[in-house]
C-alpha cells in the first residue's frame, strides 16, 4: 500500500524559533501539496515585537509574486481601514493562516484564488502558532472564517461572534505569557468583492473591530502598569 502523504508542517519547524529561523524553515516546507504550484511561501512580516497581529488566510496572486503579504487589493483596504482606526501598520505584524496561495489557473494569466481546505489550514497551523509564540502579540485580529477558525475551532463562525473580545481556546495549545486576546472581523477580500450597498456598512464594521482591538492593547497595556 502506498505511504498516506504527510499533511503537517510540524516536522519541517526549526530548533530556534526566532522569526528569522521559522522563515527560512518555512521557505522549504512540504507539509502539504500547496507548495507545488505556488511561486513560493509567504511567511509573515513586520514588527517582531508586534503587539497587535493581523492574520488573514492565504496569500492572493500578488503576495505569491512578491512574497510579502497583504500587498495586493485587500491589503491595500486593509491599511485604509488600519489608518481610519488609528493603527500604524508599521508596528503591526501581518500574517496568514495558510503559507502558499492556492488557486485554480482561468487561463494563462489569471490565477483565481481558492479556499484552503481544512486540511491544508490545519497542516500550516504550526507555523502560525510558532509565529504567535514568537512575537507574543497583546491581541491578535483574526480576518475572516479560515484564519478565526485555524485559532478558535472549526465551528467558530464570524456572523456569530464578529468583533466579541476572546481568549484562545485550551485546544488552541498556544503557550504564550501574557496570554493574547482574539478578536474576528470580516476577511478585507470580502468587503472589497462586496458590490452591493452594504459594503459601506461591512467597511464601517471592520474599521470599528480593529478600533476596539486598538482600544483593548490600550486597556491590557494600562492593567499592567
Ligand atoms: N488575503 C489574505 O488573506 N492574505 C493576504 O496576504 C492577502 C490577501
Amino acid at each position: 500500500m502506498a505511504a498516506a502523504r504527510k499533511t503537517s508542517a510540524a516536522s519541517y519547524l526549526p530548533e530556534d524559533r526566532d522569526l528569522d529561523s521559522l522563515e527560512a524553515a518555512a521557505n522549504v516546507c512540504r507539509g502539504c501539496s500547496l507548495y507545488e504550484s505556488a511561486s513560493q511561501t509567504v511567511f509573515g512580516h513586520g514588527d517582531s515585537h508586534a503587539q497587535l497581529m493581523l492574520v488573514g488566510e492565504q496569500p492572493g496572486d500578488r503576495e505569491d509574486i512578491e512574497g510579502l503579504p497583504f500587498v495586493g487589493p485587500a491589503g491595500r483596504l486593509l491599511a485604509r481601514a488600519l489608518d481610519e482606526a488609528g493603527i500604524d501598520p508599521d508596528v503591526t505584524y501581518q500574517t496568514n493562516a495558510v503559507k502558499h496561495f492556492k488557486f485554480t489557473r482561468k487561463n494563462a494569466k489569471r490565477r483565481i484564488h481558492q479556499k484552503p481546505s481544512r486540511t491544508e489550514v490545519v497542516a500550516c497551523r504550526p507555523w502560525l502558532v510558532a509565529e504567535i509564540e514568537a512575537v507574543r502579540p497583546q491581541v491578535i485580529v483574526c480576518l475572516g472564517a479560515t484564519a478565526a477558525q485555524s485559532l478558535l475551532g472549526a465551528a467558530f463562525r464570524i456572523s456569530a461572534h464578529r468583533g466579541e473580545l476572546m481568549r484562545l481556546p485550551r485546544e488552541a495549545e498556544i503557550r504564550v505569557e501574557p496570554e493574547p486576546r482574539v478578536v474576528a472581523t470580516f476577511h478585507p477580500s470580502a468587503v472589497v468583492r462586496e458590490r452591493t450597498e452594504r459594503r459601506h456598512e461591512m467597511y464601517q464594521l471592520f474599521v470599528g473591530d480593529l478600533r476596539s482591538a486598538r482600544a483593548s492593547l490600550a486597556g491590557r497595556r494600562r492593567q499592567r502598569r
